[in-house]
């Protein structure tokens, strides 16, 4: 296969799904869902590509696009890491925790690492207050993890 059929390749699959769903009621979240599976994220040239598939504005996919925190515009690194700001991490230190990891990530909050492993983000109320103050990483969950030590031993096991 030719380097220039792999790069159409995504795109030939996307032109598919909006085929096969375009007459549907509703179909564009799930379009877009499935686009983010392709492509990882949703940049705007796939939003461009879907808007002129299914004949639509531009503007009413990027509106989607922003209004649900599930879709993202940008690539999100290999694993999500949650910091929980509801009010009893809040309470133990949530925002400290959450600038030490990302003093040792050297990323910003909502950003993700250069090297593509995590992306950082603040969640509500995860339902594990009890170990306050708490993050969680895919289906992981840690708890009273206070220094800085402790966050890049808990880092290091994500590779
Ligand atoms: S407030 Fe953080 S787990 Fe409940």
């Amino acid at each position: 296969m030719s380097p220039d059929t792999q790069l159409k390749q995504p795109y030939q699959r996307l032109r598919e799904v909006i085929e096969e769903r375009k007459n549907l009621r509703n179909p564009l979240i799930e379009i877009l869902r499935i686009a983010q599976e392709i492509f990882g994220y949703l940049p705007i040239e796939v939003q461009e590509f879907i808007a002129a598939e299914m004949n639509i504005p531009v503007s009413k996919i990027y509106g989607v696009v922003t209004f649900y925190n599930f879709f993202s515009m940008k690539p999100r690194g290999k694993y999500t890491l949650n910091i929980c700001m509801g009010t009893a991490c809040y309470v133990k230190g949530a925002p400290k925790l959450a600038q030490m990891i990302s003093d040792v990530l050297d990323t910003p909050m909502g950003e993700t690492t250069e090297d593509g492993r995590f992306t950082l983000s603040a969640v509500r109320c995860v339902g594990a207050c009890s170990l306050a103050p708490v993050f969680v990483i895919g289906e992981d969950t840690f708890g009273r993890v206070e220094t800085k030590d402790q966050v890049e031993k808990v880092l290091a096991q994500y590779k």
